[in-house]
């Protein structure tokens, strides 16, 4: 598993720099990580899931970018490991597939669309709030909703005293005793499915995540995964010569 790497010797590894060059360009405040400025030596960074730039332009690794989709099943976590030793969704990645990182997490008991990639733009692209990709749910609800809870799932419900922003809701259709919905976000707060239904007063008792941004899981089985085509990279504004 990879292991965090000071920020000089990744800029080194990159060919940004000389490793001393590449202390000089820190102390001169030309590097940011994720977002933030850096000035000291010495910190560390995952390659592959953080984002540098120097000068305001991203640093590109010296890997060929890996982008792949994972049909996560309930049951694992989206970490790359776990201090409680659950099976995590890197157990059914082959280790060929090298060094990649989910993009944003699913919780333990979601299941579906997975990106990993080792291009920490594409991952910081992809979950910067300011420009969160859409992701469509399927979603499985106890109890059938009213107008005013659909309503009030379109225009947004207050978590944590904070506001969701508008999310488009369709009802696929209705059982006895329960629904199944289709939500679509664009932002990703922490187990934001389950918190919006439950503040509308339903208990969510499935969730799929069936699509982010142009992307679909289709029909690919439970726990497989394939590599994205260029176009489905290119789509969500990764590099388009990609891995395949
Ligand atoms: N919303 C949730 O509640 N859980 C997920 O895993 C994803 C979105």
């Amino acid at each position: 598993m990879p292991e965090p790497m000071r920020l000089q010797k990744y800029l080194a590894q990159c060919g940004i720099a000389s490793r001393r060059a590449a202390e000089e360009l820190i102390a001169l405040g030309r590097v940011t990580v994720n977002g933030k400025v850096i000035c000291t030596a010495g910190e560390k960074i995952i390659p592959g899931r953080d984002m540098v730039t120097v000068d305001g332009k991203p640093v590109r690794s010296a890997e060929k970018p890996v982008y792949i989709m994972l049909n996560k099943p309930r049951g694992y976590v989206t970490t790359v490991r776990d201090e409680q030793g659950r099976k995590t969704v890197m157990d059914l990645l082959p280790a060929e597939l090298g060094r990649i990182y989910p993009v944003g997490r699913l919780d333990f008991d979601t299941e579906g669309l997975l990106l990993l990639t080792n291009d920490g733009n594409f991952t910081h692209r992809l979950t910067h709030p300011s420009h969160e990709i859409s992701k469509t749910y399927l979603v499985k609800i106890l109890g059938l909703p009213s107008p005013e809870a659909l309503k009030a799932l379109r225009t947004g419900v207050m978590l944590e005293g904070r506001k969701t922003h508008p999310a488009e809701v369709l009802v696929k259709h209705r059982e006895i005793g329960s629904a199944v919905l289709v939500i679509t976000i664009h932002e990703g707060r922490n187990r934001q499915v389950r918190k919006m239904c439950a503040a509308v007063g339903h208990k969510v008792v499935f969730l799929r995540r069936i699509a982010e941004g142009s992307v679909r899981l289709g029909d690919l089985p439970i726990g497989a995964w394939r590599h994205l085509t260029a176009d489905e990279v290119t789509g969500l504004g990764g590099n388009p010569h990609a891995d395949n």
